[in-house]
């Protein structure tokens, strides 16, 4: 196996638009007007859906390369997987718990992707099976699944988390400042 160092990985995101093969994998993609319209909505925090959607495809183009898995169907479905096409936090309509968008929206952009796309069985077991184990049915059947379900959660987390860090720094500077005065 390649070496496998995670932290440059995570560090070389900003590297995306320069990676020839990465970009060549996504660029029918990246053209289409629903994939672009994702950059319309707030996914979490203050990160539009395109944006985090790039991100989850990148990290994990680049661990399925170092894995030597089909870099390029983690790449397509990475970037296609929340392809939901609404705002989440406008939806309030009160719904049974199966019923929220947590659990139903890897269906709605399976369905969109299949729309506007020809996707393998690797990209759709990537978008169907990315909320798991939310959805613990829906148990990923690939390993390029696993990754992407991964690389979803930790910049899930870092995206809700990151207006609130940054709030409290602020405060903390903000304070040394005022003490310092
Ligand atoms: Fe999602
Ligand atoms: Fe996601």
């Amino acid at each position: 196996m390649k070496e496998f160092d995670i932290q440059k990985i995570l560090s070389d995101i900003d590297k995306m638009y320069l990676d020839d093969e990465y970009i060549s994998y996504i660029s029918d993609l990246i053209e289409n007007d629903a994939v672009k319209s994702m950059k319309n909505f707030i996914q979490h925090g203050t990160t539009t859906t395109l944006e985090h959607c790039l991100k989850v495809s990148y990290v994990s183009y680049k661990i399925a390369k170092k894995l030597n898995l089909d870099a390029k169907s983690t790449a397509r479905a990475g970037l296609l997987h929340d392809l939901f096409l609404y705002d989440w936090h406008k939806v309030k309509e009160k719904k049974p718990l199966f019923k929220k968008h947590g659990f139903t929206h890897p269906q709605k952009a399976l369905e969109n992707a299949c729309k506007y796309f020809h996707l393998n069985d690797i990209e759709k077991d990537i978008i169907a099976k990315h909320m798991w184990p939310l959805t613990f049915r829906k148990i990923p059947k690939y390993k390029e699944s696993i990754v992407v379900t991964s690389v979803d959660k930790y910049y899930s987390t870092i995206e809700t988390f990151e207006p609130l860090a940054s709030k409290i720094k602020e405060k903390n500077f903000q304070s040394k400042k005022n003490y310092s005065e």
